[in-house]
């Protein structure tokens, strides 16, 4: 299956089918930074090569993007006959070798763009991935050639004490009127995505791992002075994580150094670049007064997937950017798996599938709908995405549920050891997992080119006197509002049958449904069982059973696999809200009694307690119907809170009080404590009981960790009461020194249920503290806005027109971060009318903007065609 709607063949779009191996390799590049805030120098000498698949004059093309050459050397002798043909430049050359050389220059502190060389806090950091390094200098930006560098650094000494790049130091001087240089060198041939510098003035936390065979490496977190204390939870995970990859995928770490910076101006989380990762602070400074326990969570994992990326994206990387799930998708598996290994497995399974269905399904049944290996592009950075990532991730979890661990072990050793030094495809990962792993993967394959995410139905049947049960599943695939239809795909679900009065089974079965409809029939049952299917979340898909209510609730309460179990609440609290939004009659007494089996089961842990009795998000709620009403969606689901809280109240205030964790530790039992303490705060709010916000108050005031702070916050936050601001007001004069906890006090604004929030965010946009520069920020108050779904989709439809001037605004000077925005609008066919109307026509304002830049303006295209 191909993209739903193919793109036009106009220039503009770069489609998968079209590629074509490079005309000239740069075996060797050579660079000479001078640098400062305003003014940067750039020279380079490429050692080019003209492919043997070339023709004989086939010109040079370098990529350029808002630079111009100062001096241009063909061999040594000054050289005129370049031109910049749309930015890039055009060298005519014949012959098959040649030495190039090329200057530029900079100007770092007007790069808004956070792309390629800028300026953050007074540091000079690069991000080049995808194709940033062409605003560096003039160099073949594509990630098939690789090229081994050597890079001399040279700046005034006081300003930039520390000067960082890819691979090893090898030499380093002090020159005249207080400069200093140094000379680095990496081993490692690389494409130009993944070279990276930093110059600055920054303190290091310093510490050093020794692989298993027996080689140092220094590790180092560079950070500004004062932030040094907040390192040590990113170094732990660093030392973690290089264990894990020895252990778990056989992988060493392959140079001397390993170098992290934290800079406070990122667009994206953090970067991979060949020994020197570049990071969004935000996930690498914490200590428990400013960070939660999520935040925590969030730092080992990113710090895991950039190490993780060491071996899977740089020693084995992309041919080309359709490719990027090879290295994305594969790294976000291995990411989770190690969080999984790292603390409790069920809980990390949990949340990534709520990501997955929170950012992916709905991206999935949209208008930028695309397979996790897209067929066509305009502009790359919008491929980032949740499809790429989470989707591409899952896809691995299933070959490695189809395989089992050892064999999915045998594959990766195969692919690593393959294409070692590559620029490899998705397909030859799928070729190496077949032969190292002894499997037919070729109907598999499917999910590389479909869009959308499957439905499928399960029905049981079940025969008393025979004792068997017959399971009927079909598989369909909606697309863009879209008719569903039959589809083929390989779907591993991993099945058991529970026996109706005890919740036993007599094992798990791996089910693939590989056919558009298939029955299995399962023998051995007296009784009618219960049919506990797609456990552990063994494939991304929708499912749609014949299960009753009561069906749910045994699971709930029976099913021995955590994430079914989870997935049965969900699921039994789901159905219950869609109906009543639709105004059918529907039983809720179910649902009480399901919580109150749960609430006098003393064996659930109180971290899987707190996920069992939070209700499904309104967005989620909004996913499942034909046409989304924000308002009614809202409405319903706070009376089912409410009517909950009220009813157990007695036993939310008994739990509130036993979760006080006592003396901080980040051990798992204190954060357990620290989770479910939160949620029933929230119960207690939502049960209109009079002390609820003293208790919030209280709570906040005491804390001593965001965890509870944040969460006493977020609950303060929907309230009506003087407990409200005094918090509020306190945590900003407490914080103010602190970009991170700023933004959370943004956010938690945000995403407040009041009636005026859509004001407030308005006026939070005119806050000294807010800034369009900081990506960070501009996500904390409009990111989380565009999530508060009941004031986001205000009827009036400013919270679209909101949005809508940010995006013309932003994408002037940071057209990234600008088009992370588009989606939201774009689901515009999904609203009821009302709203579906002003959302388009905030989207049509956005295209009407004359310059609209290259990422803005292919989704918003996109979403309106
Ligand atoms: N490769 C990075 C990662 O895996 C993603 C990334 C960081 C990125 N910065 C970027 C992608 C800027 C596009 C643009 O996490
Ligand atoms: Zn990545």
């Amino acid at each position: 299956m191909a993209d739903a709607a193919p793109a036009p063949r106009d220039p503009a779009t770069i489609r998968r089918e079209d590629y074509r191996p490079p005309a000239w390799f740069v075996p060797e590049v050579v660079l000479d930074f001078d640098l400062d805030l305003e003014r940067v120098l750039v020279r380079s000498k490429l050692d080019v090569r003209r492919s043997q698949s070339a023709g004989p004059d086939e010109p040079l093309v370098l990529q350029g993007d808002d630079i111009t050459p100062t001096a241009v050397k063909v061999d040594g002798a000054a050289f005129t006959g370049w031109k910049l043909v749309e930015g890039d430049l055009v060298v005519p050359l014949t012959g098959a070798a040649h030495m190039v050389e090329i200057e530029v220059e900079l100007d770092p502190s007007t790069n808004t763009q956070l792309m390629g060389l800028y300026a953050s806090n007074n540091m000079l950091c690069t991000q080049c991935e995808a194709e940033g390094f062409r605003r560096i200098t003039f160099a073949p930006d594509r990630p098939d050639v690789l090229s081994r560098y050597q890079v001399r650094m040279e700046a005034d000494k006081a300003k930039f004490p520390v000067l960082l790049c890819n691979g090893d130091k090898v030499d380093q001087g002090d020159g005249e009127n207080g400069r200093h240089w140094v000379q680095w060198n990496d081993p490692w041939p690389k494409p130009s995505y993944l070279f990276a510098l930093v110059a600055g003035d920054l303190v290091a936390n310093n510490d050093s791992f020794t692989t298993r065979s027996g080689k140092p490496v220094e590790l180092n977190i560079w950070v500004r002075d004062g932030d040094l204390d907040r390192t040590g939870h990113a170094m732990q995970a660093l030392k973690d994580s290089m264990l894990w990859d020895e252990e778990t995928y056989g992988r060493e770490y392959d140079l001397g150094l390993f170098n992290i910076v934290a800079v406070n101006d990122f667009n994206m989380g953090a970067m991979e670049n060949k020994g020197l990762n570049i990071f969004n602070s935000r996930y690498i400074l914490a200590d428990p007064e400013v960070a939660t326990d999520a935040d925590f969570d969030g730092i080992e994992g990113v710090v895991a997937h950039e190490y993780f990326h060491n071996w899977s994206g740089n020693r084995v990387t992309c041919r080309d950017w359709f490719q990027l799930s090879l290295k994305e998708g594969f790294t976000v598996y291995r990411d989770q798996s190690f969080s999984a290994d790292m603390g409790s497995a069920a809980l990390k399974r949990i949340e990534d599938v709520r990501i997955l269905r929170a950012v992916q399904f709905p991206e999935d049944a949209g208008p930028l709908a695309h397979p996790i290996r897209p067929e066509s592009y305009q502009e790359i950075s919008n491929f980032y995405t949740a499809t790429v990532y989470n989707k591409g991730a899952e896809v691995i979890r299933m070959m490695t549920t189809l395989m089992g661990p050892d064999r999915f072990r045998k594959g990766t050793d195969l692919y690593f050891d393959r294409h070692d030094g590559e620029a490899a495809t998705c397909e030859d990962f799928v070729t190496a997992m077949e032969d190292g792993g002894d499997i037919d993967l070729k109907q598999f394959r499917k999910w590389y080119e479909t869009p959308g995410t499957p439905r499928v139905t399960a029905k049981l049947a079940h025969n008393p006197q025979t004792g068997t049960a017959t399971l009927h599943l079909t598989q369909k695939i909606a697309q863009n509002g879209e008719m569903p239809k039959a589809s083929d795909l390989v779907i591993p679900l991993r099945t058991a049958l529970l026996d109706p009065e005890t919740g036993a089974h007599q094992g798990e079965q791996l089910l693939l449904l590989d056919k558009a409809e298939q029955s299995f029939v399962l023998d051995g049952h007296k009784d009618h069982p219960i049919l506990s299917i797609n456990r552990g979340f063994s494939a991304p898909i929708i499912l749609e059973s014949n299960q009753t209510a009561e069906e749910l609730a045994f699971l709930s309460a029976h099913d021995d696999d955590p994430f079914s179990r989870f997935e049965a609440m969900q699921r039994l609290m789901t159905g219950y809200l869609t109906a009543k939004v639709s105004g059918t009659p529907v039983d809720r007494d179910i649902i009480l009694q399901a919580v109150a089996k749960i609430l006098a089961d003393t064996s659930i842990d109180p971290a899987f307690l707190a996920e069992l009795i939070l209700l499904p998000s309104e967005g989620f709620l909004g996913d499942q119907m034909v046409e989304v009403d924000p308002q009614a969606i809202h409405e319903e689901r706070e009376k089912l809170r409410g009517k909950i809280a009220v009813q157990f109240e007695r036993q939310f205030r008994k739990l509130y009080k036993s979760c006080w964790p006592g003396e901080f530790s980040l051990d798992t039992e204190a954060r357990a404590k620290r989770k479910l303490r939160n949620v029933t705060l929230g119960y207690l709010a939502a049960s209109f009981t009079e002390d609820a916000a003293e208790i919030a108050f209280d709570q906040y005031r005491d804390a001593d960790n965001m965890t509870a702070m944040q969460g006493a916050l977020a609950v303060l936050s929907h309230l009506d009461c003087e407990e409200r601001s005094a918090a509020f007001d306190n945590f900003y004069k407490r914080f103010k020194g602190n970009p991170l906890v700023l933004d959370k006090w943004f956010s938690l604004q945000s995403m407040s249920q009041r009636g005026d929030t859509l004001k407030r965010v308005d006026s939070l946009s005119r806050h000294p503290d807010f800034t369009l520069s900081n990506p960070n920020r501009v996500r904390a108050l409009y990111g989380a806005f565009t999530g508060n779904q009941v004031r986001f989709h205000d009827p009036s439809g400013k919270g679209y027109s909101l949005i809508a001037d940010m995006v013309i605004a932003l994408d002037k000077q940071n057209p990234q971060t600008a088009a992370r925005f588009i989606p939201p609008l774009g689901r515009w066919r999904r609203y009821e009318r009302g709203r579906s109307e002003l959302m388009r026509l905030a989207l049509e304002k956005i295209a009407g903007q004359s310059d609209l830049s290259k990422d803005v303006a292919e989704q918003v295209h996109k979403s309106l065609a």
